[in-house]
């Protein structure tokens, strides 16, 4: 029959129908590097807290030794392993005997699924975090090419005012800087150790959490063993974090996919990342920006999976949270492939610069034209409305702002003077913002060198 943890209780062995839906093995296999980790330091927590001999101890960390051998050399689950833990513990039965039975001493499958889960998520955290941090760099790199090239900022879609194209790539580095100091406190608060708490009311050998919890590299010891079953705080909190930066590369996609229309034309996409169309041969479509977008929405499917799965249980172990595993792997493996396609994306686009500033129609630099009446001592009110006659005069004749005569810049407001052209220019709408956080020259400049500094050394 199938190697079982259980079923000494039952007179009839469960229904296939049961061992389907019950069968985790197909998404918590890749828990096994952990699993082991923690059950090489159990096997050793129990051999000093004399529960085991020193011999037996050494005999099982010696056996599963043997079986992460295996499992790295590719040993796949038999149909009848109903989750990672129970064809571990085969393997090792395989490995070393009748010894492997002395193993489960103290222990249960709760407080082992879920410190392997919060092992799993701690490294998960940093891979996620590595992939973001390029796509940082790439962005920064590409800043720093393009600090004096100009283009249209926008709001509600519409052009707004003159901003440099570094300011715009950096809008989106500091975004993905707040992500990696979410995914930081995620992999912070799921480094407590729940090993040690059994099956609920705490282990009844005296095995030294402390010693486990150095070992296995946790920052703290669970408190309480019937929350440390229940908590899966730090999954929703780590599947919050990748959400949140599914919105974040969702805004840069589609910011990009617009710009790489025909009708904005500010960016062109690499060879590779583009793709072409079976019936258009002038496509060159930008599919890896569209599949980055559309994945948001599934890291919102799999936060408000795992939410929903936490709001109805009772306090203690609950099989729904054998689910918890399903959202949290979806989510990391989305973003393990979307962040790196969309630093490549960014890494092999062309900026068309000339295009950018030929889009910085006059109008946008109103606010800088009162802005300047403001300066010649004018009420911020009685310059906009000056400048709004001024706009809706162009808009009528369909001119640009500097091509209205300049004496009716005079009838308009008393203080526009001969240099009122400069004030029109983006140049020097963008030169006048040097306040920390700003689009001026020397602000982005600052800016450049605080992301560096975030990032830190190469
Ligand atoms: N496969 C289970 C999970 O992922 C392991 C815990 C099982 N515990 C139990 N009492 N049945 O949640």
């Amino acid at each position: 029959g199938a190697h079982k943890l259980w079923g000494g209780r039952f007179a009839g062995g469960p229904s296939p129908l049961l061992d389907a839906i019950n069968r985790s093995i197909g998404v918590d296999f890749r828990l096994w590097p952990h699993d082991v980790r923690l059950s090489k330091a159990w096997a050793i927590a129990l051999g000093h807290a004399g529960v085991l001999t020193m011999d037996e101890s050494r005999e099982l960390e010696r056996g599963l030794g043997i079986v992460a051998q295996q499992l790295a050399d590719g040993a796949q689950p038999i149909a009848s392993d109903e989750d990672v833990h129970t064809m571990i513990d085969r393997l090792l039965h395989d490995a070393v005997g009748a010894v492997a039975s002395k193993l489960h001493t103290g222990r249960s499958r709760n407080d082992q699924v879920a410190t392997a889960t919060r092992l799993w998520t701690i490294e998960a955290c940093g891979r996620v975090d590595a992939a973001v941090r390029a796509l940082q760099q790439v962005l920064v790199t590409q800043a720093e090419a393009l600090e004096t090239a100009l283009m249209p900022a926008y709001t509600h879609l519409q052009r707004a005012q003159p901003v440099s194209v570094a300011h715009w790539l950096l809008s989106h580095f500091w975004p993905l800087e707040r992500d990696r100091r979410r995914l930081a406190a995620a992999a912070r608060g799921a480094s407590e150790l729940p090993l040690g708490s059994g099956a609920i009311a705490g282990t009844a050998f005296p095995v030294s959490r402390l010693l486990l919890k150095e070992s296995l590299g946790f920052h703290a010891v669970a408190r309480n063993s019937i929350d440390a079953v229940s908590d899966r705080d730090f999954v929703a909190e780590a599947i919050f974090a990748l959400a949140m930066m599914g919105a974040h590369l969702s805004r840069i996609a589609e910011d990009l996919i617009l710009f790489g229309s025909s009708e904005f034309g500010f960016v062109r996409f690499g060879d590779g990342f583009s793709t072409g169309s079976s019936m258009m041969p002038q496509k060159r479509n930008p599919d890896a920006l569209e599949l980055a977008r559309g994945s948001a929405a599934r890291l919102l499917g799999d936060l408000v999976a795992m939410l929903g799965t936490l709001k109805g249980l009772p306090t203690g172990y609950n099989k729904d949270l054998q689910d918890d595993k399903r959202a949290l792997f979806d989510a990391v493996d989305t973003m393990l492939l979307v962040v790196p396609a969309v630093a490549g994306t960014v890494d092999e686009l062309t900026f068309e610069t000339a295009r950018m500033e030929s889009a910085l129609s006059s109008s946008m630099m109103a606010t800088d034209l009162a802005d300047y009446l403001v300066r010649k001592g004018a009420t911020f009110r009685e310059s906009h409305g000056a400048v709004g006659a001024l706009v809706r005069e162009a808009e009528e004749k369909r001119i640009e702002m500097y091509e209205l005569p300049r004496e009716r810049f005079a009838q308009a407001h008393a203080l526009f003077g001969d240099d009122v052209l400069d004030a029109l220019s983006a140049r020097s709408s963008v030169a006048h913002r040097e306040a920390i956080g700003g689009t001026g020259p020397k602000a982005v400049r600052e800016q450049i060198e605080a992301a560096r500094a975030a990032l830190g050394p190469a």
